[in-house]
């Protein structure tokens, strides 16, 4: 599956069972081995993710001209890392949000304790899957590099950084470069690794220019990510997104939205666009399912 010899809806439809089917084989060989910390586990990763990371690591690898297979640890590990902050970021102390992927957020449907325990567990999980030798293809010196980049892009300098920096800017007046900054550290920190991971598997990873500009271009999609989600906040309705509509102004929460407008916020995620789509063409990635998965990450509803 590593040319583009398909329909981006039809290569968009097979990643996402691909990653269905792969998170619950994971689960399922638990099964009979483990506690009950599984169901909250599996209750937020299995249903109503839009899984645009998985998406994003699959059309990564498509344009480097790497198999589906030798993809599979990296989508599985980065979706079980993206629903763990998203259960710790809706618990009370956090976000306070009570819906998530259209159902009770994991506190609600199971206790506070169980969310914090099955966020920790999904992280280490996610660190079990993507660091065992799985292929030979894959030189041990890549699972460890793998390691690396997702370890340091989910803490204190990565996603758990921005997460502290996002709740202590709470009802404070920022600058949107400030905004930027945080979103950078929140959100593209786990956009950049489905580019990045696969990128490690290419020759093109040797290039200096290319490993430059696919870095530049998952941190202008990760925070265009978070910056459409703003918009989509005021513009959509809790039923669609599956989450409380409104949220941030309800929480006294400052985003781009309720900073600049929505025309101002959208004539940003147009530039940002643009800038995205020369970095491709400058690459010779064009024509790759990267750019469906980002004009798709702009045009989504929810
Ligand atoms: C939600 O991410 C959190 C943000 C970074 C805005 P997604 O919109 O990808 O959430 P799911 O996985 O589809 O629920
Ligand atoms: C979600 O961020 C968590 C991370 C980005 C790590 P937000 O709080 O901005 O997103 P939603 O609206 O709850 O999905
Ligand atoms: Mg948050
Ligand atoms: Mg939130």
């Amino acid at each position: 599956m590593s040319n583009k010899n398909l329909g981006f809806s039809e290569f968009k439809e097979i990643s996402t069972l691909r990653i269905q089917n792969n998170l619950e084989d994971v689960f399922n060989s638990y099964g009979s081995n483990s506690c009950d910390l599984l169901k909250p586990m599996k209750y937020t990763s299995l249903s109503g993710s839009k899984f645009i990371r998985s998406l994003l690591v699959y059309s990564s690898g498509s344009a480097f001209k790497i198999p589906f297979k030798l993809l599979d640890q990296i989508s599985i590990a980065i979706e079980l890392i993206h629903t763990y902050t998203l259960i710790h970021d809706d618990l009370p102390c956090m976000d306070n949000d009570d819906v998530r992927r259209g159902s009770p957020s994991c506190h609600i449907a199971f206790s506070e304790s169980s969310a914090i325990l099955a966020g920790d567990a999904l992280q280490s999980l996610a660190f079990e899957i993507l660091s065992r030798p799985k292929h030979n293809e894959i030189p041990a010196e890549t699972y460890l590099k793998w390691v690396n980049y997702l370890a340091s892009s989910i803490g204190l300098t990565g996603v758990a950084g921005g997460q502290y920096l996002d709740l202590l800017i709470n009802g404070q007046d920022v600058k949107t470069d400030e905004l930027e900054e945080i979103y950078n550290l929140k959100t593209a920190h786990l956009i950049k690794p489905c580019i990045m991971l696969p990128l490690m598997l290419s020759n093109h990873s040797k290039n200096d220019k290319i490993y430059k500009d696919l870095y530049k271009f998952g941190t202008l999609l990760g925070v265009s990510f978070q910056i459409k989600d703003d918009l989509l906040g005021c513009t959509s309705s809790s039923k669609t997104l599956g989450k409380t509509k409104n949220n941030d102004e309800i929480r006294n929460q400052p985003n781009f939205a309720n900073i600049l407008g929505i025309k101002e916020t959208k004539k940003i995620l147009e530039k940002n666009k643009k800038d995205m789509s020369e970095i491709l063409s400058s690459n010779g990635f064009a024509e790759t399912f990267l750019s469906d998965v980002s004009n798709y990450i702009f045009d989504r509803k929810f």
